[in-house]
């Protein structure tokens, strides 16, 4: 039996969250054997663009008709908010034959019947069980920390650029999972666009701050390309050196088998 696994990817906006989200599903896609869920956590909805799956609605999106639905008492009685939200959520999953795709969104409106922090809590507690492992692609920042949204992942994988904010962010993630009590099995960083030089310092950087190194990904211009034109990210060539790269760190992490 496969234990189930959880990764978050987070990190500063701009760090390079996503494009490593895409990168470790392709990698994974690429290994097989285990049944994978991508969940697009940050508002912004990008990873569906980068990974070229189109999405039709968000669960954010759930959330809004849900509330007007209610305010309309359009919702039998017999059924709990819960269970409602649970079956859409369900129908707005999106299917491939590689992985299945849930996009957050954001809570539209003020007053909103639940946050989707919460949504998502209940999210990783339920329907992630379905599968081998759940790869989060968080929004940016720290706040899906301090409301505790990750505290069921397993791994928390935390992307920096060399900017004194990225390796910042990087620091008060660690601090603030601490201080509100997350528990991770192992807490990993990730240095994007770093020169291959300064794997050492920030190896060290980052033992400081309570992580282990992963790796370092290199600058890669098929990345910023491909983004540039929308291909998706899974398109990659071989040869690509961020894939290479992306490749020894997530054997480096310890996802089971
Ligand atoms: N290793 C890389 N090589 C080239 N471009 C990159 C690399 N990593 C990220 N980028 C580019 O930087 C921008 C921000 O990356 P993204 O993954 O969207 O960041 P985030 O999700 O953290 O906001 C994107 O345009 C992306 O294509
Ligand atoms: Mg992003």
């Amino acid at each position: 039996m496969n234990e189930k696994l959880v990764i978050s990817v987070s990190g500063k906006g701009g760090s390079g969250k996503t494009t490593a989200t895409a990168l470790i599903l392709r990698y994974l896609i690429e290994r097989g054997g285990k049944t994978i869920l991508a969940i697009d956590a940050d508002p912004a909805t990008n990873l569906p663009d980068v990974l070229g799956v189109s999405i039709e609605k968000t669960v954010g999106m759930v959330e809004s008709e849900l509330k007007e639905k209610l305010g309309r008492s359009e919702i039998p009685a017999s059924v709990t908010k819960k269970e409602f939200l649970e079956g859409q959520i369900y129908r707005i999953l999106v299917e491939t034959s590689n992985f299945d795709l849930l996009a957050m969104g954001r809570s539209e409106g003020e007053g909103c019947y639940c946050s989707i922090n919460y949504l998502l809590t209940s999210i990783i507690d339920s329907i992630s069980k379905n599968y081998d492992l759940t790869i989060m692609d968080m929004e940016a920042g720290l706040e899906h920390v301090s409301r505790r949204t990750d505290r069921d992942v397993d791994l928390m994988l935390v992307v920096t650029d060399p900017s004194r904010m990225g390796l910042q962010t990087a620091s008060r993630i660690r601090e603030l999972a601490k201080e509100v009590h997350i528990d991770f099995k192992k807490a990993y960083l990730i240095g994007n666009q770093f020169p291959p030089e300064s794997e050492q310092q920030l190896r060290i950087k980052a033992e400081e701050m309570g992580y282990e190194l992963a790796g370092l990904i290199p600058t890669d211009p098929s990345v910023a390309s491909f983004n540039a034109t929308g291909r998706p990210l899974l398109e990659l060539p071989p040869s690509s050196p961020a894939l290479i790269a992306i490749s020894g760190i997530t054997q480096r992490l310890d996802l089971g088998n």
